[in-house]
């Protein structure tokens, strides 16, 4: 095990089991965090990562709700404190993307992503919010009485044309998360976002799995590579660790230099 900066805490991860939110599950539980592992569709997965965390010396569970349904969320929540006694973290991670053109993009592909995206923030970090106040701080474990974290991207603040639901519902985030930091920071509850830039994952293979592809996204990131899940969940320990404590209502990147306009270099 690594340095132990969550010891004695627990996370509720949601989306946990693929992507940035299983490298976060597993940085966190190599911190010492005991994890709830969110899944929708994919059990086997999840259960991998459970076994994984489980390998290292970790205590995980998994639990499948769709976080844009406000009962499955609930029951996720109870779920936790059943199992763990407390909640410190929570990684508002599950996002998926339905790009279209815009004039062709349906009503049913916009709600989708909002839904997921956004509203699934809105109710996870809603409960998390009625814990943590509940709980106040625990001595000894933490200096905040909780922590959320608010996945988002470089597109809350990168336009970007064929996928106007997913940049709108990140774009959200931004004010959902600072809004909430501001009310809830009185309660010793930090909120926190995340911007990955273009991480290894699933959710963007197309733009990295064939050498051409990978160049021309290479052109979009000055520091010359492509993210892994690890750069995130490393950010997302130290985030949730009192190392970060004083930090509450900023998204902090983690892109490569991919929100540095890039196209400027020797240009404009
Ligand atoms: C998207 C990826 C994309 C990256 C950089 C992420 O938020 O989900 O598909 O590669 O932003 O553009």
């Amino acid at each position: 095990m690594e340095q132990q900066k969550l010891k004695g805490q627990s996370v509720l991860i949601t989306g946990a089991d693929s992507g940035i939110g299983r490298g976060v599950a597993i940085s966190m539980a190599k911190a010492g965090a005991k994890a709830l592992i969110n899944f929708v569709h994919n059990q086997d997965s999840a259960e991998e990562v459970v076994s994984e965390i489980r390998s290292l010396g970790g205590e995980a569970i998994s639990f499948k709700a769709d976080v844009s349904q406000e009962t499955e969320v609930q029951a996720m929540f109870a779920k936790h404190i059943e199992t763990f006694g407390s909640i410190d973290i929570v990684v508002n991670n599950a996002g998926l993307q339905k790009d279209a053109k815009f004039t062709d993009m349906t009503l049913d592909e916009w709600n989708t992503v909002i839904g997921i995206n956004l509203t699934g923030q809105f109710l996870c970090s809603r409960e998390a919010a009625k814990l943590f106040i509940k709980q106040g701080v625990r001595n000894g474990v933490s200096r905040a009485a909780g922590k959320i974290i608010c996945m988002s991207s470089v597109h809350e603040v990168i336009p970007w044309a064929g996928h106007v639901n997913y940049a709108a519902s990140k774009g959200g985030i931004n004010m959902f998360m600072k809004s909430i930091a501001q009310e809830l920071a009185p309660h010793r509850i930090r909120v926190i976002g995340i911007g990955p830039g273009a991480i290894q994952t699933p959710i963007n293979k197309d733009a990295w799995e064939t050498p051409e592809a990978l160049n021309k996204l290479l052109t979009l990131i000055p520091y010359g590579r492509i993210g892994q899940p690890e750069d995130i969940g490393n950010l997302a320990v130290w985030i949730a660790s009192d190392e970060a404590d004083y930090i509450t209502g900023t998204t902090i990147f983690a892109d490569g230099g991919m929100t540095l306009y890039p196209g400027f270099t020797d240009n404009g």
